[in-house]
């Protein structure tokens, strides 16, 4: 596996893959990569025959009391790991090689009303961070197919439609959610958790579900959603929202045949984790 941290030496290997008629797929992260990114290789593997992984922690996405500082970085351990899984290339720049003007100069993305809700409003900016990032990604490593997982929904959400709109040649793959043996999402900031949190985070998965059961019995969404939150705040959460979305996450309908998502995002002592739970009523 080729580590670039230059963009003349990832443009030509990209340069040469294409020559040879190579399929790309890119599998972007902020690093300290963990099973579930493992499985964005291994997916990645499945729909190209070259494999592109990014690690960079973007700073203009997390917001001035987000914990961007104390973001975990292990790259020894994700170079290990991303040589494991199979992966081609590492494009790791560094943050004068994404931002060449400065990150207060940037030129910005912004995608609008998909991100006024949920995330966008609990984070105001996040989005247009990641979409600026993503933007700058897709133009430096040019693939054909970029994989991204689904436990960030509105994320996932976010980048199709500015792949859509801005007409990226760009084939956008949601991967499944890989899970720990309780149940909780696997991430990064998972580990920021205690023992004792840690089980208390299993909840999340478990409320999911039981907002699925809801739907199915007929329940209305306002009912499902207030039933969620207290769910989470009687185990220790505080809220940030619980909601159940059409899959477009417009207003829910809870009719049979509907496709839902249930949505999470919660804080668990300072930790705050998302998830959600798409199904067919
Ligand atoms: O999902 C992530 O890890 C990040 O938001 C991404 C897509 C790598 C952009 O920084």
């Amino acid at each position: 596996m080729k580590i670039h941290s230059k963009l003349d030496s990832l443009r030509a290997q990209i340069a040469h893959w294409r020559s040879e008629s190579s399929r790309i797929a890119f599998v972007p992260t902020m690093g300290n990569l963990h099973d579930g990114h493992y499985s964005l290789i291994t997916l990645a593997k499945q729909h190209a025959d070259r494999v592109v992984a990014s690690v960079f922690v973007n700073p203009t996405q997390f917001g001035p009391n987000e914990d961007f500082s104390r973001y975990p970085r292990t790259p020894d351990a994700d170079v290990e790991g991303l040589r494991e899984a199979g992966c081609d290339a590492l494009w790791m720049p560094p943050v004068e090689v994404m931002y060449p003007m400065g990150v207060e100069r940037a030129v910005q993305m912004r995608v609008p009303v998909i991100t006024e809700t949920l995330d966008g409003a609990h984070r105001p900016g996040h989005f247009d961070g990641v979409a600026t990032v993503v933007a700058r990604l897709f133009n430096q490593v040019q693939p054909h197919v970029a994989i991204f997982g689904r436990k960030d929904y509105q994320q996932l959400a976010v980048i199709r439609a500015m792949v859509t709109d801005l007409a990226f040649p760009i084939e956008i793959v949601g991967a499944p959610i890989i899970r720990e043996a309780n149940g909780l999402a696997m991430s990064s900031r998972n580990q920021y958790l205690s023992d004792e949190e840690r089980d208390t985070a299993s909840v999340i998965r478990r409320t999911l579900l039981a907002m699925e059961e809801g739907a199915r019995r007929g329940d209305d969404a306002s009912a499902i959603e207030a039933t969620a939150v207290k769910s989470l705040q009687d185990a220790g959460f505080s809220v940030d929202y619980a909601v159940l979305r059409a899959a477009d996450l417009t207003d829910a309908e809870v009719t049979q045949g509907a496709a839902l998502v249930a949505l999470i995002a919660a804080r668990i002592g300072k930790t705050r984790l998302i998830d959600n739970h798409e199904f067919v009523v």
